[in-house]
């Protein structure tokens, strides 16, 4: 704090105004200590600017004053957008610098996540003005997929000014039966979601895959494309349909328990089958794929053991899990 006079990076903050911290079940962001009073604007909030314009030929040229946003409502801005996205707290610490990559899929996946945030323009059209693609990540638990999605959107939202949204697909069926019950309709609950510049779908495939669900995702999925509007995905499900015909029977009964068996066939099974045909040939337009392999380790069993130099674990990457 205090460092700009002498042109160092605050130690907060790291230079970029603003930090993200946990706040109960939500990620939340605020203006850092060392941004929060404004010398370019006293703390007015607004800064007039010259412009030049033609009014008439035959006056010509004329410079006029216009009151514009200082640089610090802006960034105030950007936060309240921020702490509109919904990101849960459990990944308010995410970036594509702490991001760590156990496999080329991991590394694949940082690499167009980052690709996607970093050239992604306000309006979300690609450079042939069709809309921007986003991603679909799919892969094992624990493997940093919303903390890719966080990161993607944390950058979106600060860096770019966009408005995003992150959702958990099961909290949004549970949030519209509750919406139901207070005598609103899906769309309306839907309608925000289908507008807002960029979605996060997280978990996409989870849930009971019944026709109400079915329903309104392909409603959600739909409007958007329709709108030609930008949406990343994340998923447990396989993108891949030869893992279909790798699928090993499962283990000898008794041997793991029935969550864990239950948890392998729902992973063995791929999303195409989870979402229907026509939901699935849209991702495929909207989207890159990234799939990360099975054994892709689970970074909340293993944190410990990665993050210890590979000859202090023996016994392999999974003993210590807890
Ligand atoms: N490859 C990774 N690099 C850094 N942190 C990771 C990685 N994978 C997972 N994590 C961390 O582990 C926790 C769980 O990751 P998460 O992104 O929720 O996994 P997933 O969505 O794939 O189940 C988060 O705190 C996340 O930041
Ligand atoms: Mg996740
Ligand atoms: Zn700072
Ligand atoms: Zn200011």
């Amino acid at each position: 704090m205090g460092a700009k006079a002498t042109g160092e990076a605050c130690a907060v903050c790291g230079g970029r105004t603003w930090v993200l911290e946990r706040r109960g079940d939500v990620a939340m962001a605020r203006v850092c200590a060392c941004s929060e009073s404004c010398s370019v604007c006293d703390g007015r909030g607004h800064v007039l600017v010259e412009r030049e314009a033609v009014f008439s030929q035959k006056m010509g040229p004329r410079l006029y004053e216009v009151m514009e946003p200082c640089i610090c409502t802006r960034r105030r801005r950007r936060v309240a957008l921020f702490n509109d996205v919904g990101l849960p707290g459990v990944v308010s610490h995410a970036s594509f610098d702490n991001y760590r990559a156990f496999n080329e899929a991991q590394d694949r996946g940082r690499g167009v996540a980052m690709h996607f945030a970093h050239q992604y323009v306000k309006g979300g059209t690609d450079a042939k003005g069709g809309p921007a693609k986003g991603f679909i990540l799919s892969g094992p638990v624990g493997t940093g997929k919303t903390h890719l999605m966080a990161a993607t959107l944390a950058h979106l939202v600060l860096e770019v000014g966009i408005r995003a949204r992150y959702v958990e697909i099961s909290l949004l069926y549970a949030t519209i039966r509750r919406g139901f019950q207070e005598g609103k309709s899906g769309g309306e609950i839907i309608g925000p979601l289908s507008d807002v510049e960029v979605l996060a779908i997280d978990e996409l495939g989870k849930g009971r895959g019944s026709p109400f669900e079915m329903e309104t995702l392909d409603e959600l999925i739909a409007r958007r494309y329709n709108a030609g509007r930008t949406t990343l995905f994340a998923t447990n499900y396989s993108l891949e349909p030869e893992r279909k015909a790798l699928r090993t029977p499962s283990a000898p009964a008794g041997y793991r328990t029935t969550e864990d068996a239950r948890n392998t066939a729902r992973e063995a099974e791929l999303l195409r089958e989870r979402v229907g045909e026509r939901i699935y040939s849209r991702l495929c337009e909207m989207c890159t794929f990234v799939e990360l392999p099975r054994d892709t380790p689970d970074r909340r069993r293993t944190r410990q053991e990665m993050d210890a130099p590979m000859h202090h674990a023996p016994g392999g990457l999974r003993s210590a899990g807890r």
